[in-house]
């Protein structure tokens, strides 16, 4: 969405709103506040309730602002940053086929960009790790940042972990709700995941060129409508599930883009020991017996005793080998 159309919307929000304090506003006295014509104003209105703002409308008596939205529309969003870079540029979309795929896009053609959010409503081809796919329904948080991180190579396998903490200590601000942290990136809620964190990353020999953090959060609507197609057979629950009310998503997603930065940024002066440390400390896996997973198919199994240094999940197997592991899907036996 161009700048100069948010312009207007927020124009149009503030004149519907001042109005609505008094009551209903007729169409004709909007149009004149707003120096547009009838036909705009039925069309703002209708623009400003795909955006969920609450307007009701009665005949004869105009239009009332009943309630503010609180869906993660960028003229709002910018308002609650207190970021440096992210999320200084936002593309907001009502319906993306994949918001990594349009992030991947601006990384490549604009060598500046860093920080840029990406978000959509829903999202037709979501992508989730393992080259799953990600079911994205409306209620949902569905975005990516494109980030430049300054991280040698060797703490690109870190990176995960540092974006998995900064969203789940943002959750768990926004809701109260008791969350743990599932290697390398899911966000569970009693062994349910909640959310999961997919990362592109292009690096040269030396550094970290640059990285697209994909976040997916089950917030508003309920996980049965899309636990039965979940191709990783796990089970999923939504922050509205288990709070028995909606959470605002501008105000929760507001939280993670601040977290992000300054986790980043803690990574960056004082490397990985302490987001190791903190990681685990939020993980209720470890000296828990765990399967690893390629494609569905079970290649170690053993007890989880660590995560090292460079984020990989140690396990001891049966026979007493340690074993590093770097990549798959964890089945945890509780
Ligand atoms: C996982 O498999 O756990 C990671 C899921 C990541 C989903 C998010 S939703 C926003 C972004 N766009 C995508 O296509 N995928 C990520």
């Amino acid at each position: 969405m161009r700048k100069a159309s948010e312009k207007r919307i927020m124009e149009f929000v503030s004149i519907l709103r001042d109005a609505s304090a008094s009551g209903y506003v007729s169409g004709q006295v909007l149009a004149r506040k707003a120096r547009v014509s009838r036909s705009a104003v039925w069309k703002q209105i209708r623009t400003l309730r795909a955006y969920g703002y609450e307007i009701t409308s009665a005949h004869g008596l105009g239009y009332r602002m009943v309630s503010e939205t609180t869906a993660p529309v960028p003229w709002l969003l910018r308002k609650l940053l207190k970021t440096d870079f992210v999320g200084k540029d936002i593309v907001y979309r009502r319906f993306a086929d994949s918001t990594q795929t349009i992030a991947l896009k601006i990384a490549e053609n604009c060598p500046k960009a860093n920080g840029t959010v990406v978000i959509a409503e829903q999202q037709k081809s979501g992508r989730g790790r393992l080259k799953r796919t990600w079911i994205s329904p409306p209620g949902g948080l569905w975005f990516s940042v494109l980030l430049r991180p300054n991280v040698p190579t060797t703490g690109i396998t870190v990176l995960p972990l540092v974006a998995a903490l900064a969203v789940r200590s943002a959750i768990a601000e926004a809701t109260g709700l008791s969350l743990s942290l599932k290697w390398p990136n899911d966000i569970m809620i009693s062994g349910k995941k909640v959310a999961g964190i997919l990362l592109d990353i292009s690096a040269e020999a030396e550094a970290v060129n640059f990285m697209v953090v994909g976040i997916g959060i089950n917030v508003n609507f309920e996980a049965r409508t899309i636990s039965p197609n979940l191709e990783s057979q796990q089970r999923v629950t939504s922050l509205s599930d288990e709070l028995g009310r909606d959470v605002s998503r501008l105000e929760l997603l507001a939280l993670i883009l601040n977290r992000l930065e300054s986790y980043l940024e803690s990574f960056e002066r004082g490397g990985p020991d302490e987001m190791i440390r903190e990681w685990k400390s939020h993980s209720d896996m470890l000296g828990k017996r765990v399967s690893v997973l390629h494609n569905n198919r079970v290649t170690y199994e053993g007890i989880a005793r660590d995560v090292g240094v460079d984020g990989s999940l140690i396990i001891a197997s049966d026979s007493g080998k340690r074993i590093m592991v770097t990549s798959g899907d964890l089945r945890i036996r509780y």
